[in-house]
């Protein structure tokens, strides 16, 4: 090749380059808060989520940066937002979490299954579920005593009410005898949707879709005796009515979510007969079959250089929301001993755990701001450190997956660590750029203030600077230059 063809070749590549870092300018500078658009479609609603982000941000990435059957990656994939998307705009998804039920749960959200098979089980689980309540008491409460080791035992017992316990026992134990293990994926995700709700489901908890679980004070059961709190309800303080809680009947839940999740299923085949039920979505038969799996953003088993795009969105610095300590009130429910859920947590980006961390080195700008938390709390500051050291290897591993010439879109909000911004989106910028990446533009979505659920007993108050802050989101767009 001659001089003049290799510096057409360089000249070709930088034009390619600046015309894709302009698309995705133009792209950022957008409306990202979708505040008038729904997420209740297809099957975004099977479970509930903490810090999903809209459907429609993948979407426009999505749909503006790739084409039919492109490979689009989330590596912390959560509720598998990305995911669906991608298998709804007919991509090649590929997905990655930690986390046992954010795989469960993008899993199913993706599965095409005949709804009308999967309605019949359905009835049938309630059905066997009800005569094993009235017929077989005394299995189902050998049983319960038989089901865990004792430090998961105390868990259940503290968190949920004994006849609550019955019922799930004789759910749990129907759907673990479904044999088609996709159908299977189809219960236990609706067996967990009645647990992880706002007001914490059939458990006594307040609030599992966000924060730290508070108990219920006072606890009335579904015949309206009060079966927690009887000294208290004389005296009822506001707090107290905030933390008073009337338990609803799992099984009616139950049933009720199974109509609710059958209209988001995507469907197996066509239903040559009247559809019998509203709303179902019927994939296209080509549409690709997404590869979900368990696997740590920070080392991905994928080679270099094969991703047409990355939208994605980390936990928060500091370990804010917390997945296991809401996740945990229905897979024990679901096999898993609470000690294993506790070892697995340690492995979450954003834990609190440094004893024998590696740390990375970090830029300039980020050192400073980890070393400024530090001086108010050393601890913190450590924490903070170790959150951007595993950013920078989950970073690092978006890099070598993208193929040059395209984008990662990486969603955060900020976090307040003793009373300091951790300035996570210029941060991130940064470590970013110092591993390759361009970042022509970051975008700022703003949440919906008035939506948003605050912790049990907490107010919402819009002068708060803090409550602002968790209101804000950025949209980075980071770009992988050909050269
Ligand atoms: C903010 S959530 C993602 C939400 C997602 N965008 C959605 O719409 O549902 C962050 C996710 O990162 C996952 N995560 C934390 N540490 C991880 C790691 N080391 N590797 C992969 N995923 C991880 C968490 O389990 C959680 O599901």
């Amino acid at each position: 090749m001659s001089i003049r063809q290799l510096e057409s070749l360089s000249l070709n590549v930088e034009q390619k380059d600046q015309t894709c870092r302009e698309k995705l300018v133009d792209l950022l500078s957008q409306d990202l808060d979708f505040h008038s658009q729904g997420s209740d479609y297809a099957s975004h609603n099977f479970h509930s989520f903490p810090a999903k982000f809209p459907p429609q941000l993948p979407r426009k990435f999505i749909q503006s940066l790739t084409s039919l059957g492109d490979v689009v990656l989330d590596p912390m994939m959560g509720s598998g937002t990305t995911l669906l998307e991608a298998f709804l705009l007919g991509r090649y998804g590929v997905g990655f979490d930690i986390d046992p039920l954010a795989l469960l749960l993008t899993k199913t959200k993706v599965t095409p299954l005949n709804a009308r098979q999967v309605a019949t089980v359905g009835k049938e689980i309630v059905g066997r579920v009800r005569l094993a309540i009235n017929g077989r008491r005394s299995e189902l409460e050998k049983g319960l005593a038989e089901r865990w080791d004792s430090k998961t035992r105390s868990f259940v017992d503290y968190w949920f009410s004994y006849e609550i316990q019955i019922v799930l026992l004789a759910l749990a134990n129907e759907i673990e005898q479904i044999a088609d293990k996709r159908i299977r994926a189809f219960f236990e995700l609706i067996f967990s949707a009645i647990i992880i709700t706002k007001s914490g489901g059939v458990s006594l908890a307040f609030d599992l879709a966000h924060t730290r679980p508070h108990r219920a004070k006072v606890v009335i059961d579904e015949t309206g005796e009060i079966i927690i709190g009887s000294d208290l309800i004389d005296k009822p303080t506001r707090r107290i009515r905030l933390l008073t809680k009337k338990l609803r009947s799992p099984l009616e839940e139950f049933e009720k979510r199974i109509l609710q999740n059958l209209k988001g299923l995507p469907q197996k085949e066509k239903d040559e007969q009247q559809p019998f039920l509203e709303g179902l979505f019927e994939p296209e038969p080509d549409r690709f079959v997404p590869c979900i799996t368990v696997g740590n953003a920070q080392s991905l088993p994928l080679d270099n250089d094969s991703i047409d795009l990355i939208v994605t969105s980390p936990p928060y610095a500091s370990n804010a929301i917390d997945y296991m300590r809401a996740h945990k009130f229905s897979l024990v429910w679901l096999g898993y001993p609470i000690d294993d859920l506790g070892e697995k947590r340690k492995e979450y980006i954003g834990g609190e755990a440094i004893t024998g961390f590696a740390f990375e080195k970090l830029p300039e700008r980020t050192t400073e701001i980890v070393a400024d938390i530090a001086c108010q709390d050393r601890k913190r500051g450590q924490v903070l450190r170790r959150y951007y050291s595993e950013m920078t290897r989950a970073l690092r591993e978006m890099f070598r997956v993208l193929k040059p010439g395209k984008a990662a879109i990486v969603v955060v909000g900020n976090s307040i660590m003793r009373g300091k911004d951790t300035e996570t989106q210029a941060c991130l910028s940064e470590i970013g750029q110092a591993i390759g990446f361009q970042v022509p533009k970051t975008g700022v979505r703003h949440l919906d203030r008035n939506r948003r659920m605050m912790p049990a007993g907490m107010k919402l108050d819009l002068d708060s600077q803090i409550q602002q802050r968790m209101h804000e989101e950025y949209v980075i767009g980071f770009y992988k230059p050909h050269t």
